[in-house]
């Protein structure tokens, strides 16, 4: 089963209420929290997610795209998040592995996210306690960028490493997704896809996301 998670970094932050709503068809909301320092760009933060926690009851997939995330660990998951992705980029490996360690304490599912740069294998030593891995098929910092077709190898292989040491885990994309590059994630073993200006961009959302599904 495909699962989608629009990204609300392609929504009207002045409507963001109104603009959850429309996704209400799809799997899991995927916010994305940018530092300007690990990415290039600033987009939301705490007390934002605290907010759209008011507002919806969908599953918050929450996508720290921050430097040093075991800082903010336990405020997300306070804020209402339910699962973390943290980037391998982002810190000592002893930190990331605390970092996941903080998340299991506060009840919020554990994942680990890949920019193009880093191989599959960087997820080795956190494979067994992870609930999802997110694998970057764009640099990390905006919306609306060209899927990176090198990616699929990726793909593959993170795919691989699930399928031997922790099959329940889930294998996320993001970045250019889209109904023509969707049907090729899911070939290369993806099974739930972020997607930001295919959902937001288009008049009918509700059918988007449909075709996002059936393509995948
Ligand atoms: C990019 C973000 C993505 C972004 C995807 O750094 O992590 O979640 O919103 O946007 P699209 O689907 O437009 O490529
Ligand atoms: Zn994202």
């Amino acid at each position: 089963m495909i699962k989608i998670a629009p990204s609300i970094l392609s929504a009207d932050f002045g409507n963001l209420e109104r603009d959850i709503r429309r996704v209400a068809t799809a799997d899991y909301l995927h916010v994305d929290v940018m530092d300007g320092n690990f990415v290039p760009n600033i987009s939301l933060g705490v007390p934002v997610v605290k907010s759209i926690r008011k507002c919806t009851d969908m599953f918050l997939d929450v996508h720290l795209m921050i430097d040093k995330p075991l800082r903010y660990i336990e405020t997300f998951a306070q804020a209402g998040a339910d699962l973390l992705s943290i980037h391998l980029e982002a810190d000592h490996p002893t930190r990331i592995a605390e970092a996941l360690k903080v998340m299991d304490q506060c009840g919020v599912k554990k994942a680990v996210a890949l920019r193009p740069i880093t191989s599959a294998r960087a997820i080795l030593p956190y494979i067994e306690q992870l609930d999802m891995v997110l694998v970057m098929t764009v640099e990390p910092g905006f919306g609306g960028q060209a899927f990176m077709d090198d990616q699929l190898e990726t793909i593959r292989q993170v795919r691989q490493i699930i399928d031997q040491y922790n099959p329940a885990c889930e294998l996320e994309v993001d970045g250019g997704i889209a109904p023509k590059t969707a049907p090729l994630v899911v070939e290369a073993g993806a099974n739930v896809l972020v997607a930001g200006s295919a959902v937001y961009g288009k008049e009918d959302i509700p059918a988007a996301i449909a075709a996002l599904r059936c393509q995948g």
